[in-house]
């Protein structure tokens, strides 16, 4: 399967799925990066793979819904089959994501329902829980809202800081996302009327 990264920054999920797709065992293939900011440190490490890059900013389209249409311009130039989202920090329109309805994933930093949006860790200590993680979930319409595919959990220990935890969070994001991926290309999981159906991943 073909697929294509979206970032807007770092790109270490981008660079975790970079990595598990060179082992020729990996059912997919990353056949480009896009990135809607042309700072975006990731586009950099992609080069080093000579994984092709494309820089799509927004504010060169008049609104989202033709910032988006530039995207998915970009993503059949590519012939992407699916899409991950690692870091991508824009909303997406609603006719963008019907287009790649149970074909588009998203990794965030918490433990979806809890802590939808932006600043999880630190949200995630001042609430005191004890456990936190990480989620890869198919892109709905709403942000942070589809089905739930993979998830990892580590604990919050008493003396962390929004860094520490961070860290913590992010070396689980750079294991789960590939797992995840490979459960979608490998049919292991699909998106059916609104939920997440697996077959063969629990044995
Ligand atoms: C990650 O924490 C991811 O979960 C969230 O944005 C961050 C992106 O980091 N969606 P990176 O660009 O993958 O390093």
């Amino acid at each position: 399967k073909r697929v294509a990264i979206l970032i807007s920054g770092r790109g270490s999920n981008m660079a975790a799925l970079v990595a598990a797709a060179i082992d020729p065992a990996f059912p997919a293939e990353i056949v480009g990066v896009i990135s809607n900011r042309a700072d975006a440190r990731g586009l950099e490490i992609a080069e080093t793979h000579s994984i092709p890059t494309r820089v799509v900013p927004s504010r060169e389209y008049d609104g989202r819904a033709a910032h988006d249409a530039a995207i998915h311009e970009a993503l059949t130039e590519l012939k992407a089959e699916i899409v991950c989202l690692a870091g991508y920090m824009r909303l997406l329109t609603p006719e963008f994501v019907q287009k790649w309805k149970g074909r588009m994933i998203n990794i965030h930093p918490a433990l979806l329902p809890s802590f939808r949006g932006l600043d999880t860790h630190a949200r995630a200590l001042a609430n005191g829980v004890r456990v936190h993680g990480c989620t890869v979930h198919f892109v709905t319409p709403e942000m942070d809202e589809g089905p739930i595919i993979a998830q990892a959990a580590v604990p919050v220990l008493s003396n962390d800081t929004e860094e520490t935890l961070g860290a913590r969070v992010l070396k689980v994001e750079h294991r789960l996302y590939p797992l995840a991926l490979r459960y979608l290309v490998e049919g292991k999981v699909r998106m059916s009327g609104g939920a997440a159906v697996f077959s063969g991943v629990d044995e």
